[in-house]
């Protein structure tokens, strides 16, 4: 941790940190301990840190218009930043057939937005997946094309002035579908090859010049050559990106995590200095951590998750603060990997911030340390 002696009263105070915890602090532990003593209830939001810091909190929700919970929209106005809209902005949700749009949702986005002083971070515009069967049909580069120029001026046009940022590319790279340059199979590839990735971030940014610009991707955090491969590929791709004057300006890491991996902390600090020194933002756009297959009651797994985001968090900003960091809900009521995972004893999974019933966790202290550093 690289806290300074002279900053520790003031942040310490900002955090509700009980002075207990000072002394600990203070001797030089190198990652900021998200399981000292921390008034997990007292502590101001995080959102209060961003201020502090300029390092936005941000998580991803189900539109106000469909969300019924009404506890849920409370605490994400209160904890955040910037509003991520989880499947509202997809393309099988605003633009289920050619040229007819659907904002219903993005708009409630919106106006939630709006009203609670929040930003919107956009997400997403081209993707593999959650793309209409009229998308997934497209077979010309030409159709290809008008497709992607309706689609991207018509959604960024619309949002334009209200957007944090935008995922413009989500997910281009996956080594295991073995094709050139590691693109990953998509209508897009398929008929546009790979600069269809060029042509869309010049699309959003005649749409909106003003906004920043992100790659999204996943998988590349941990020690497994998996992941060294889609580091490798993706730095090739942000590299050609600069070298044609694509208009991008940040690497979104989704950051889907998992407990049981050790992370590749000298390859992914390399990496992330290799994309930094290349001109691009970091982002930390969908933060959540996987606890399926941890031992442990929950007191015992929240620890880990935390330890887990924490030392993480530090090998990213030990290359670059990023500018916000985002998590893939707020509540473990509701997380997207409930579909796709479940634990032998049958309790539910805790890999967000606030518990099911809305109560902080140790994840959202380490959370609170590195966006108020
Ligand atoms: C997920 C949503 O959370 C789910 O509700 C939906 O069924 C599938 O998509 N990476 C992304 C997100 O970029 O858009 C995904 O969101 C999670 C993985």
């Amino acid at each position: 941790m690289r806290l300074r002696q002279n900053g520790i009263t003031r942040r310490a105070a900002t955090l509700g940190l009980a002075s207990a915890a000072l002394g600990t602090m203070a001797a030089g532990t190198s990652l900021k301990p998200a399981h000292a003593d921390f008034d997990l209830e007292l502590a101001s939001p995080l959102r209060s840190h961003s201020r502090v810091s300029g390092i936005k909190f941000g998580c991803a929700s189900a539109a106000p218009s469909v969300q019924t919970d009404r506890v849920l929209l409370e605490k994400i106005a209160t904890e955040a930043d910037i509003f991520v809209p989880e499947g509202a902005l997809k393309w099988d949700q605003t633009e289920p057939r050619p040229g007819e749009f659907n904002f219903a949702e993005g708009d409630s986005i919106a106006a939630f937005a709006a009203r609670n002083d929040m930003l919107v971070h956009g997400h997403t515009l081209v993707w593999y997946t959650a793309i209409p069967p009229w998308v997934s049909q497209l077979g010309t580069a030409k159709d290809a094309q008008a497709a992607l120029e309706r689609h991207i001026g018509t959604e960024v046009s619309r949002y334009r002035g209200k957007i944090w940022a935008w995922d413009v590319v989500n997910e281009p790279i996956e080594p295991d579908d073995r094709l050139d340059n590691d693109y990953r199979n998509s209508v897009w590839l398929r008929c546009l090859g790979g600069d269809y990735v060029d042509l869309a971030f010049r699309l959003a940014h005649a749409a909106d010049p003003k906004t920043p610009l992100c790659l999204n991707e996943y998988g590349i955090e941990y020690a497994t050559g998996a992941a060294r491969r889609k580091r490798q590929a993706l730095l090739v791709l942000l590299q050609k990106l600069r070298d044609r004057n694509t208009p991008i300006d940040c690497l979104g890491l989704q950051s889907h995590l998992d407990c049981l991996q050790t992370f590749d902390r000298d390859e992914l600090t390399a990496f992330l200095g290799s994309v930094v020194k290349l001109g691009y933002r970091l982002m930390i756009t969908e933060l959540d951590v996987n606890d399926a297959k941890l031992r442990g009651d929950g007191t015992q797994r929240d620890f880990a998750v935390a330890r887990h985001v924490s030392e993480y968090l530090d090998i990213v900003f030990s290359v670059a603060k990023p500018a916000s960091i985002a998590t893939w809900g707020l509540s473990d009521r509701y997380t997207w990997l409930r579909q796709y995972y479940k634990r032998a004893d049958g309790t539910p999974l805790r890999p967000l911030p606030l518990d099911v019933n809305f109560d902080r966790k140790r994840m959202w202290a380490s959370l609170a340390r590195y966006i108020a550093t």
